[in-house]
């Protein structure tokens, strides 16, 4: 018997064999039937058998599922011998990369990221910056004006008067956006970013606004020493103003960004009042700041979305 049950390699025909042996008319149940005409030692040896009988019926049918089950799995088997299809993997677009370099710095620094909208008003993108309608710096702006009146923000500026408007003095942010002017070559795009910075306390000086320029942009750039030229410039909401140029590889001076201190009539139109707050905004263009980093030399590269120039590129 026992062999038998060993040489069964299909589940139905162990089952068969177990009804000849078990069921009903099975041939161990029938001596089991007869058990009560048997002395000790004979029942005693019959309990046996039946239990080793049913143990081996119960062994040899794991064995069969386990034989079905490790068949199944051979069929399913996976040939990994193929060659990958190559993974793409994405990075951050340089602009982003840039942005959180620019903001670690000057959150470090204290200021707080505030962001606006990119259709603004009138007033928060000119008139409450010193520039009101008929202000002859409008014209330094390309706009492009909406129909009803509003225009497609020409500069993170309008941050700083939305911030003011929000929070009050004192106050030490910085604003970041997308900007937009009638303009397009290498270095110019219709769509272009901006970073602004705005701090306004009591007795905030000009020599403040150089030391956290300077501090900035060799935080940014990651060099020691740096070398600046402050220009005097022109621009309706600071006064006086400035424009920072920093001297690159080879000695040329390069143009980094406007700054100043803001001009009474801003304070004025935020509310604050200009004897008792004074402050510095400094601006400048995010998309350049970054490209002077990585060492690009076409800002449309930026809005591309061409893969291959980012890879190449290094990003
Ligand atoms: N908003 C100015 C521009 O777009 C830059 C600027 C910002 C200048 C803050 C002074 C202070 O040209």
């Amino acid at each position: 018997m026992h062999e038998q049950i060993k040489n069964i390699n299909t589940l139905e025909e162990l089952q068969a064999l177990y009804a000849s042996v078990f069921g009903k008319n099975g041939t161990m149940t029938a001596r089991l039937k007869q058990m009560k005409n048997l002395d000790n030692d004979a029942r005693a040896e019959l309990n046996r058998e039946n239990a080793s009988l049913r143990e081996l019926f119960k062994t040899r049918q794991s064995e069969i599922e386990n034989a079905v089950l490790m068949a199944g799995l051979q069929k399913q088997k996976l040939d990994v011998s193929l060659n990958p299809i190559p993974e793409n993997r994405g990075t951050l677009h340089p602009l982003t990369q840039s942005l959180s370099e620019i903001s670690s710095v000057l959150e470090s620094f204290g200021y707080t990221l505030y962001t606006g909208p990119e259709i603004e008003d009138d007033w928060h993108n000119f008139t409450a910056l010193n520039t009101p309608m008929h202000h002859p710096a409008r014209d330094m702006q390309d706009t492009f004006f909406l129909p009803n009146g509003n225009v497609m923000r020409t500069q993170t500026s309008a941050i700083q008067i939305r911030a003011m408007e929000k929070n009050g003095v004192p106050i030490k942010m910085f604003g970041i956006g997308s900007t937009y002017r009638k303009e397009m070559d290498a270095t110019h795009s219709p769509m272009f970013h901006q970073i602004e910075g705005l701090y306004i306390d009591r007795g905030i000086t000009m020599s403040d606004l150089i030391a956290d320029i300077r501090a900035f942009l060799s935080g940014f750039f990651g060099l020691e020493n740096i070398e600046l030229r402050i220009r005097p410039s022109y621009f309706p909401f600071t006064d006086p103003s400035i424009e920072v140029d920093m001297k690159w590889q080879g000695g040329k001076w390069l143009e980094i960004m406007g700054a100043g201190m803001i001009h009474p009539n801003v304070l004025r139109n935020c509310g604050v009042n200009p004897d008792e707050y004074q402050g510095f905004a400094f601006g400048f263009g995010w998309d350049r700041l970054a490209m002077l980093k990585y060492n690009l030399n076409d800002i449309r590269q930026f809005y591309d979305n061409d893969v291959r120039w980012l890879k190449s590129a290094g990003f």
